[in-house]
C-alpha cells in the first residue's frame, strides 16, 4: 500500500490552549513549526513530510492529532479529500467548544481513521490518523459523556472520561485511595463501576455518596463496593488509614503539581500493592506543560513504566495524568 504522507499535519485541542500545544511541541524538540490557527486548531509543518507513523507520538495538549489532507469549502468535499475506505470522524468547533460529532463505532487498534474538522460555515479541514492504545476511541477525543443528576460534581466526568481516553480496566479485586475527594464525583463514578475507595479530604462528602460509607477502614465488606472517608489532609494519612490491598493511586487536590507528586511518591511507598495513579494535575498556567518531562520523572523514580499526560475535552486548565507499572 502506498504510504500516505503530508506537508502538514493539525492538531485538535481544547480551545484557549493553543498556546500551551505550541510550547508543548516546542519542549519535544520535533523541529515543527505552528503554521495557521483557528480556536482548537493548529497546524504545523516541519523540515520532513508527516506519515501516520511519524504521528504516532503523546502530545498532552492535543486530543487529535492528524495527518492535514487539506482545507475543504464544505463537509461532502472534505469528506471526499479522505476517501471512501476509512471510518469518518466528525469535529465541529461550536459554543467555544471543539466538539466531538457521534461516534458509529469504535476503531480497532491500528485502523487508520478520517477526520473532517468543521470550522465555520465554509472552512472544513480533513486529516488521518492511526488508532493506537492510547488514542481516544471518540470524535476529536470527546465522548459527549452525560453526567447522571445524582452526580455531586463534574469531576464525575474527568473520571469516565480518562477511563474512556486510556481504555482503563479495573477489577473486583481494585481498591482505589482518592485525595481529594470531596464533594465526591470520581467516588460515584469508581462506586457505579464495582470499585471500593477510601477518600481523603477534610471537607464533608455528599450523601449520595456516604450511602456507601463504612466506618471503620477494617469493617471493609468483601463483594460489595464500599466508601471510606478518611477526613484528614493528605500529609497526615497513615499505612493504618490505608489498610491492606490499594492498588489505584487518584487524586483531585487543588493542589500544585509538586505537592501532589510528593503525595503521590509518598502513598507509593507506604503501599507498595498500587499499581496505577491517576491524577488530575491542576495548573495555575497552561504554560506549566513545560515541566511535563520533570513530572515523568518524578513518576519514573517511583517505579512507573507506562507514563501518559492527557488533555481531555472536560478539562480547563487541568491535565490527566496515567502512570502504570
Ligand atoms: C476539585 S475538589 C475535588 C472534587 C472531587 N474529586 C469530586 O470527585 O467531587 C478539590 C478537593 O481537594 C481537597 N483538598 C485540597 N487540598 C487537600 C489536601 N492537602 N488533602 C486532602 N484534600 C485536599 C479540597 O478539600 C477539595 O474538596
Amino acid at each position: 500500500m502506498k504510504r500516505i504522507e503530508s506537508e502538514f499535519c493539525f492538531a485538535l485541542t481544547n480551545p484557549g490552549s493553543e498556546k500551551s500545544l505550541k510550547r508543548e511541541l516546542e519542549t519535544m524538540n520535533l523541529g515543527w513549526r505552528p503554521g495557521y490557527q483557528r480556536r482548537g486548531f493548529v497546524t504545523f509543518k516541519a523540515d520532513e513530510v508527516f506519515s501516520l507513523d511519524s504521528l504516532a507520538l503523546d502530545i498532552a495538549t492535543a486530543r487529535r492529532l492528524c495527518l492535514s489532507l487539506g482545507k475543504a469549502a464544505t463537509r461532502e468535499e472534505a469528506v471526499n479529500l479522505i476517501g471512501g475506505r476509512y471510518l469518518i470522524h466528525h469535529a465541529l468547533y461550536a459554543d467555544r467548544k471543539m466538539q466531538g460529532g457521534e461516534s458509529v463505532r469504535k476503531p480497532e487498534i491500528g485502523e487508520i481513521v478520517g477526520t473532517v474538522v468543521e470550522l465555520g460555515p465554509a472552512e472544513f479541514w480533513a486529516g488521518l490518523h492511526r488508532h493506537g492504545p492510547s488514542k481516544s476511541p471518540d470524535p476529536a477525543g470527546d465522548s459527549g459523556m452525560i453526567m447522571p443528576v445524582e452526580s455531586p460534581s463534574r469531576a464525575w466526568l474527568k473520571l469516565e472520561e480518562a477511563v474512556r481516553f486510556f481504555d482503563l480496566k479495573f477489577t473486583p479485586a481494585d481498591i482505589v485511595v482518592e485525595l481529594g475527594c470531596a464533594p465526591g464525583g470520581v467516588v460515584l463514578a469508581l462506586l457505579h463501576r464495582g470499585v471500593p475507595v477510601i477518600g481523603v479530604d477534610p471537607a464533608k462528602m455528599a450523601e449520595v455518596v456516604m450511602a456507601w460509607a463504612i466506618e471503620n477502614r477494617d469493617d471493609a465488606p468483601n463483594g460489595n463496593p464500599w466508601f471510606y472517608h478518611c477526613r484528614k489532609p493528605a500529609a497526615l494519612t497513615s499505612k493504618r488509614d490505608l489498610g491492606q490491598g490499594v492498588t489505584w493511586f487518584m487524586s483531585d487536590m487543588n493542589q500544585s503539581p509538586e505537592v501532589v507528586l510528593k503525595e503521590c511518591a509518598r502513598f507509593c511507598k507506604m503501599v507498595p500493592s498500587i499499581r496505577g495513579v491517576l491524577i488530575t494535575l491542576k495548573l495555575t498556567d497552561l504554560m506549566q506543560i513545560a515541566d511535563k518531562a520533570q513530572w515523568f520523572t518524578a513518576l519514573t523514580a517511583m517505579g512507573f513504566r507506562t507514563i501518559r499526560l492527557q488533555q481531555l475535552a472536560v478539562h480547563h486548565k487541568e491535565f490527566a495524568l496515567l502512570a502504570m507499572k
